[in-house]
């Protein structure tokens, strides 16, 4: 049997997106939805898509998410990110959300995935990145 990894103590990538995590977010048992996570994370990698091709973007993939422990309502939570690599038009980025309470100062990582974005054109239509 193979030991699992050791958690990483520091986010890959830079800091895209930090919010508090509302009451609203929340589902029936009071812990934060997963969907409104992968959405954050979502934003925070579209906001680094959009400024390496310096056009409009669109998600394409969602690959390799993994959901590590629950968020509760009221955490304060970060989304970095980190381009893994350009293709034509696609770009695939790291986002990892991290989280800490009011009454702490150290944060843990709670997601992680790699989502693709590809550079459109105002049609609608991929266009390359480096243009
Ligand atoms: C994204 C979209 C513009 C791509 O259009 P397309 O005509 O399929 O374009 P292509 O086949 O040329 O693919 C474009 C790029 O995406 C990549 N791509 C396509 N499907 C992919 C997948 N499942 N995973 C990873 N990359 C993918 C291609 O490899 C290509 O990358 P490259 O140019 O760097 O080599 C189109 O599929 C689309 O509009 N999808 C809906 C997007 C959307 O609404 N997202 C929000 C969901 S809530």
């Amino acid at each position: 049997m193979t030991a699992p990894a050791a958690e990483p103590t520091l986010p890959l990538g830079d800091v895209v997106i930090r919010t508090i995590a509302m009451p609203a977010d929340a589902n029936a048992n009071g812990d934060i939805f997963g969907g409104w996570l992968v959405s954050q994370m979502d934003l925070g990698g579209a906001i680094l898509a959009r400024t390496t091709s310096l056009s409009r973007v669109t998600t394409v993939a969602i690959d390799a998410m993994t959901f590590l422990r629950p968020v509760s309502v009221g955490d304060t939570v970060s989304c970095y990110a980190q381009l893994l690599s350009i293709g034509r038009t696609s770009m695939k980025v790291s986002v990892e959300a991290w989280v800490h309470t009011y009454a702490s100062s150290t944060q843990q990582r709670v997601t992680a995935g790699h989502f693709t974005y590809v550079a459109i054109d105002p049609a609608g239509k991929p266009q390359p990145v480096k243009r």
